[in-house]
Order: C-alpha cells, then sequence, then structure tokens
C-alpha cells in the first residue's frame, strides 16, 4: 500500500516555511520505516540544487477527464531512495516566488492549485497504483479530499483510497470568489456549508477539511485551540463538528539538518557536553553582523521568521527601547510586511552595534543565528507548531515564547523543574519584555544557565514517533496499512 503526500513546498526542494521542513522528513521517516512513500510536489522552474538529478518521466496528456485535460510534464528524483515526482507546468509554478509577491498574491492561486491537486490525483492513476492515503496539506492540496471523495463513488481504481488533510496553518484559507467554483470540476452538490463553500465563497483549506477522512494538525495545543472562535478563524465550527477525526500530531525536529554538531554552516560544531564551540559561533555572527563586541558578555536575542502578524515581530519592535536597557543584543533575520521591514531598518539606525537586522530569506544565516544566540525570541500571536523554537532548544539557544499552540507544548516554562526556557501568558509586549527581564536574569547566574542550555539541548522531538502516530491516524481513516 502506498501513502502519497501532496504538498506545494518541500525541503530541500523549494521552501517558504515550516511546511516544506516537514515534507523534507516526515514522508522519509515512513519510507525509512518501511511503508511505501512518496511524494507529488510542483516544479518551481529548475531545481535549485544540482544535488538532486531528476529525470523527466512523463510527457503531455495525463488521462483525465476530457472536459478538463491535465497537462503537465512528470519530473522524478530520488530522495534517499523514495520517489519525490515534480508536477512541471511553466506557465502555472515557474516563478520565483511560489504563492505571492511584494503586491500580493497571485492572481490565479486557485487555478494553479485546483490544477496540482487534480494533477497529483491524475499522476497517482497514470502510476496505476491507487493511494491508500493521500496525504494532503494545507490548502494548497485541500481540495483533493473533496475529488477523492466524488471520484470514490463513481470510479471503482479509488475505492480504496482514504484521505488525511494536515493542517499547518488554519489562517491561509485559500478562499476565493465563488465564480472560480464553477469551472473547478467539483459537482454542484459540494457547494454547501458542509462542503466547499465558507461564507458565500470558495474555499479549497475547507475541502479538506470537510471531505477528508480524517484532520490532522502539527501540535496537540493547536488541535484544541482551533475548535474555538478564538483560534479558529471561522472554521471552529466544522472543525469541532468533526473533532472526533481531528488529531493533534507533534511534528519532530530534523536533527540531521537542525543540529550543531556536523552542521554544513558552522565551523565551530559543539554539543551538549562541549559548549565551548557555542561562544566561538556567538563570536563569529557578532563579527559577521559587525557588533559590538562587548555583547560576548551580555546576552544575545535571535529573531528568525516571517515578518508576519503570526510571528509577533511588532511586539519585539513595540520594546526595542526596553530590551536595550536590559544591555542585549538583538539580531533579526526575517522578511515579510513591508511596514515591518521597514521600523526594523529605522530601529537598527537608532542602535548601531546593538541590533542588527537581515532582511531576506538566508538558509545558511538561520543556522548561523540559531548557533551563536543566547536566547531566542518567539513571541507569536498563535503557533501551530513552530519548528525554530525546537531548532533553538538543540541548538541550547533558550526560548522566550508566547505560551501558545505548540510553542506551549515544546517548551516547558521556567521555574518548572526540568524547565527549557521562558514563555508568557499572552503576546503582549510588556509581557515580552518582563519575560526577556526574567531570562536575562537567569543568564546571569550562569550555572543555572548552562544547566538549562544542557537540557534543552537533550531535548528530543522525533519525526519517528510522529510517524508512528500518523500510521495509526491512517488506520483510523480507514487505509489498510
Ligand atoms: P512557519 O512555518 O510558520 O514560518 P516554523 O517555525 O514552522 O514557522 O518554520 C519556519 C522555517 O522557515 C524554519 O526552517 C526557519 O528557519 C525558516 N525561516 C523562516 N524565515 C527565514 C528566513 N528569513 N531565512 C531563512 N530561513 C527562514
Ligand atoms: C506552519 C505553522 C508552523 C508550523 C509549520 C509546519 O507554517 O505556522 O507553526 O511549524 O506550519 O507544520
Amino acid at each position: 500500500p502506498l501513502v502519497l503526500f501532496a504538498t506545494s513546498e518541500m525541503f530541500p526542494f523549494s521552501k517558504t516555511g515550516g511546511l516544506a521542513d516537514v515534507l523534507g522528513a516526515l514522508p522519509l521517516a515512513l519510507h525509512r520505516m518501511g511503508v511505501n512513500t512518496a511524494v507529488v510536489t510542483p516544479m518551481y522552474g529548475r531545481l535549485s540544487s544540482g544535488e538532486w538529478p531528476v529525470h523527466l518521466l512523463h510527457s503531455g496528456c495525463l488521462v483525465g477527464y476530457p472536459w478538463a485535460p491535465v497537462t503537465c510534464d512528470v519530473y522524478m528524483a530520488d530522495y534517499y531512495g523514495m520517489p519525490v515526482y515534480f508536477i512541471d507546468r511553466a506557465e502555472y509554478f515557474d516563478r520565483r516566488y511560489h504563492y505571492c509577491t511584494h503586491h500580493g498574491d497571485y492572481f490565479d492561486n486557485c487555478e494553479r492549485f485546483l490544477f496540482f491537486s487534480r494533477a497529483v490525483l491524475e499522476w497517482a492513476k497514470h502510476l496505476g497504483q491507487p493511494p491508500a492515503i493521500l496525504h494532503l496539506n494545507d490548502w494548497q492540496t485541500g481540495v483533493a479530499a473533496a475529488f477523492l471523495h466524488y471520484w470514490r463513488k463513481k470510479d471503482f481504481f479509488w475505492k480504496e483510497s482514504r484521505s488525511v488533510m494536515t493542517i499547518h496553518n488554519l489562517a491561509f484559507q485559500g478562499r476565493f470568489s465563488n465564480r472560480l467554483f464553477e469551472n473547478s470540476g467539483l459537482p454542484t452538490e459540494a457547494w454547501q456549508m458542509d462542503g466547499v463553500e465558507f461564507y458565500g465563497d470558495f474555499s479549497l483549506l475547507k475541502a479538506g477539511i470537510a471531505y477528508a477522512d480524517a484532520i490532522t494538525t502539527v501540535s496537540p495545543g493547536y488541535a484544541e485551540e482551533i475548535v474555538t472562535p478564538e483560534y479558529g478563524c471561522g472554521l471552529e465550527g466544522i472543525l469541532s463538528h468533526r473533532s472526533h477525526l481531528l488529531f493533534g500530531i507533534l511534528n519532530g525536529a530534523d536533527y540531521d539538518v537542525w543540529s550543531p554538531d556536523g552542521n554544513r554552516f558552522l565551523n565551530c560544531p559543539y554539543s551538549h557536553d562541549s559548549l565551548e564551540g557555542k561562544k566561538d559561533c556567538k563570536r563569529n555572527l557578532l563579527g559577521a553582523f559587525d557588533m559590538d563586541p562587548a555583547l560576548m558578555d551580555r546576552p544575545l536575542l535571535g529573531f528568525i521568521g516571517r515578518l508576519r502578524q503570526q510571528k509577533g515581530i511588532d511586539l519585539v519592535l513595540d520594546v526595542m527601547a526596553k530590551l536595550m536597557d536590559l544591555d542585549v543584543g538583538v539580531v533579526v533575520l526575517g522578511e515579510g510586511n513591508p511596514e515591518f521591514e521597514q521600523r526594523l531598518s529605522e530601529l537598527v539606525g537608532e542602535y548601531p552595534g546593538r541590533l542588527r537586522a537581515h532582511i531576506g530569506y538566508t538558509e545558511e544565516l538561520a543556522h548561523v543565528i540559531q548557533a551563536g544566540a543566547d536566547i531566542f525570541l518567539m513571541p507569536s500571536r498563535y503557533e501551530p507548531c513552530g519548528l525554530t523554537q525546537m531548532y533553538a532548544l538543540r541548538f541550547g539557544t533558550i526560548p522566550v515564547a508566547t505560551a501558545v499552540g505548540g510553542l506551549k507544548d515544546t517548551i516547558i516554562p521556567y521555574p518548572k523543574p526540568g524547565s527549557t526556557g521562558f514563555t508568557f501568558a499572552r503576546p503582549d509586549a510588556d509581557l515580552l519584555a518582563e519575560t526577556v527581564g526574567r531570562a536575562v536574569a537567569v543568564w546571569d547566574k550562569s550555572q543555572q544557565w548552562r544547566a538549562m542550555c544542557q537540557r534543552a539541548m537533550a531535548t528530543e522531538f522525533s519525526w519517528d514517533t510522529a510517524a508512528k502516530r500518523y500510521l495509526d491516524v491512517y488506520r483510523l481513516a480507514g487505509a489498510t496499512l
């Protein structure tokens, strides 16, 4: 039996955030457990790294239905023995940015991902092997659950296939004008409150939630939150209605990539029992950003993430003066909201040597900051799972985070026994500053801080554990595996 993942991004081939990291690791964990696993993903232009050669498997029309042919090329890469299929249709996917530019979302996103979702199914059919599980991720592939639901009724090929929808972020809903439903290829009966209709619009995420045989999200905490109006983004009704099929499975971290030991981006490796290298990493980081060398003796705070409301970067900006009063350094890596980028740049001018930012997306710098910082800031307003705080823990960089979603599930807050970080109850700027103050006070007691770093580094979020839980959900969804 085949488990077929559909995703709009997958590390190391494409990435805008944590979704890519998950798809670079979870399918592989299943594959390594002996499950027949494959991934289908779009081909966004040429693959950037020559490390993964691809070869053409198919060119032209996939059988499909005559009224809506699916025409694309399909390439394949061998990812540690697991097939990854790339749907190549240049007019839709040969774009540098996957979903939007600085001017906003692409006008044809609905068409692009309807096409991709259908292509995933048609490709499975072309392979001649019905997937036992079709594992969908976020709005970009949600609608495939609706296709499967209806096709299963009339096409014997799909009879035994089941779908699982994983929600990585409920705020991105793939919500489009109802006019786009007409040519979607879905039957008119799908246009209903328990189907793809959402306040008069066509929602691709809701399609996934409504039609999947099981739904998962990426932490137990977020699974509890999203059935409430505060975090449900308007979908709390249907999620509560289907909550018997909703499971929170905590993401893992891929320590082959995210570890201070044997890291390809670091020249001063360190580990749990030899923290010396971390000092060198800090010195390198201060040097690379041309920061005040006196910060070697003060805490250095790092932030890595999309500069969006979700991540609470505005809270950090709001309390910059208070943070600076604590005599610390701050280094930010991120891009996103132009207004936040602008405010950040202005602040950098105010605190030369103490506050630095790199506005952009750089995989290497993410590792360099994880390793060189002392404290990792993550004041998210909501956080489905959050991977960067998991990585920070492994790098011995102590997280200061809001107690929401996956952050609450992964950080043991000081002063609890076994603490690995600091949390605060609400996304509030003053609370953030106060909590950083508490962290700095512990930092000053170097013995205690060192012990906390060692505990943090020993934390393990394993993909194997998560993969086993997904197997249970696949069975619950009705798949014979
Ligand atoms: P989200 O998926 O909500 O953005 P996660 O914490 O799950 O948050 O994952 C974010 C991923 O994207 C991490 O791998 C992080 O290192 C990476 N990342 C975010 N912003 C940047 C950036 N500006 N440069 C490099 N990597 C980034
Ligand atoms: C989303 C969420 C993030 C999560 C990631 C991977 O981007 O915002 O919290 O870690 O997906 O599941």
